[in-house]
């Protein structure tokens, strides 16, 4: 059974943001013919594939009809919670080749670790899938390129994950910036904290009998199995992961981009390391990202991993400063606008209408809610269905994520990036845009 209650508050709070639901001219078909049920799989269900399975099968006309996953004792408990959303039972399947070959499946999504999301994304193009790829949408900057090439070629629709791009009052703190409510902006900062515990020192091993780890590697080089990475620990190694900087910084950077209006930056540095304990993990546990456009405009992205404290009330968020003024857009869907005296004064708040999973000083545990994710699934299933604009299309979902792993090579490199305007590549430093792409397992390279 369907939950109605969704669609309804979908269209309420929409309304509320005043956003409109624009349809292109050319409606997109479901593999070439028109129609209104949309079939999806979910590639990776542990943490965020499943809470995405659930919002997609209570999205109306959906049906999530795989479950692709390659740690069997994660089927159960997403079939017995997905079973109120939907009486067809999923098939389960461990290779997502396997299930592109069906040609009845309209789109997949991915939520999967970050190593296969753009090979699997253009996989999908490729096999006529639309796709809903989670952040970050790349694991390098030259798998982005790919996937936006892979977009256009194969006609897909690719929307990436970043959730917030559809939250409503997230929409509408970005129409107020761009109606200028505090001038001209020329300074976003934007944080993370958490308190992640260590990772510890894993052993090698064999892999356990319930994991494919052969599949869970995919388009990486073979490496050992080890007891430490899998599930989610894998964040914080280079080789499958890309740190806290594209985890949560994707989210926040990406906002910044867009309430900024900027696109590619002219030059990036960025500090940090493994400060808080001493483990296996490799990327930065404490790391600040400065990213400068032209036209006089700079961002900055703080993110503690292991330190909590949380700034201006928010464990994450994000501070707008223009010449009229400064924003503060907390992690939730709620905003509040200053004006620039000594002493600033509240001249607009705007109050999230449903409690979010992290209000104010509340850690966030669960990840976002499932009323936060609606919105964006259901954008992405119109734009199949309607040709609705997508909100996060991959081309943007791209240069956001850009920035945050110029962040990464600039920190891996120790050195200041020079970035070509046009394109975002690195100009005059080879060794930096030797980390642009990887190396993939013989027979996994991507060819668009
Ligand atoms: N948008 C958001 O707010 C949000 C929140 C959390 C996570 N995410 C993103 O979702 C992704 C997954 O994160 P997570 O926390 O759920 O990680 P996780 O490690 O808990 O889950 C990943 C799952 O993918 C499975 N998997 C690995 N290889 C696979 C393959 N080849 N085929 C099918 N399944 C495979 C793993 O076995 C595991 O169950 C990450 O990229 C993360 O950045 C986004």
């Amino acid at each position: 059974m369907k939950n109605t209650i969704s669609r309804r508050k979908f269209i309420q709070v929409n309304s509320i943001a005043g956003v409109s639901l624009a349809a292109s001219p050319v409606p997109f078909f479901t593999n070439g013919m028109p129609s209104k049920k949309i079939t999806v799989a979910v590639m990776g269900i542990r943490g965020r594939g499943n809470a995405l399975a659930k919002v997609f099968a209570n999205q109306p006309d959906c049906e999530v009809a795989y479950l692709c996953e390659v740690d069997e004792r994660y089927y159960e408990k997403t079939l017995k919670e997905l079973a109120p959303f939907q009486k067809k039972k999923p098939k389960l399947e461990k290779d997502i080749r396997k299930v592109l070959a069906d040609k009845s499946l309209d789109a997949i999504v991915i939520a999967a670790p970050d190593h296969w999301h753009a090979p699997a994304a253009i996989m999908a193009c490729q096999a006529g899938k639309h796709v809903y790829v989670e952040k970050p949408c790349s694991h390098n900057p030259r798998e982005g390129e790919l996937l936006v090439q892979a977009a256009r070629k194969y006609n897909k629709v690719v929307q990436m994950g970043n959730q917030r791009r559809s939250w409503p009052n997230v929409r509408a703190c970005i129409k107020d910036l761009h109606a200028g409510i505090i001038g001209n902006v020329y300074y976003a900062t934007a944080w993370y904290t958490n308190t992640r515990e260590s990772i510890g020192y894993g052993k090698t091993t064999t892999a356990p009998d319930y994991l494919d780890f052969d599949l869970w590697q995919g388009p990486a080089p073979r490496r050992p199995y080890q007891d430490n990475l899998h599930p989610y620990n894998w964040h914080w190694f280079w080789h499958w992961g890309t740190g806290e900087a594209l985890n949560n910084g994707t989210h926040f950077v990406d906002l910044m981009r867009w309430g900024m209006q900027v696109d590619y930056p002219k030059r990036v540095v960025s500090m940090g390391g493994r400060y808080h304990y001493q483990d296996d993990w490799q990327t930065p546990d404490t790391q600040t990202i400065n990213i400068e456009f032209e036209a006089n405009k700079s961002m900055s992205w703080e993110s503690r991993s292991c330190n909590s404290l949380p700034k201006h009330g928010f464990t994450a968020g994000i501070v707008f400063h223009g010449d009229g003024g400064s924003v503060l857009l907390g992690s939730g869907n709620a905003y509040t606008v200053y004006d620039n005296d000594r002493q600033p004064k509240i001249i607009k708040e705007v109050t999230a209408e449903s409690k979010t999973a992290d209000q104010p000083n509340q850690r966030n545990t669960l990840g976002p809610g499932a009323w936060f994710d609606a919105p964006h699934a259901n954008n992405f299933l119109q734009a199949i269905r309607e040709g609705e604009t997508l909100r996060s299309e991959i081309e943007g979902g791209h240069k956001s994520t850009l920035l945050c792993q110029l962040g990464n090579i600039a920190y891996r490199t120790g050195r200041s990036l020079n970035i070509d305007q046009r394109n975002g590549h690195i100009i005059g430093d080879m060794e930096a845009m030797k980390l642009w792409t990887r190396e993939y397992e013989p027979g996994w390279e991507i060819v668009v």
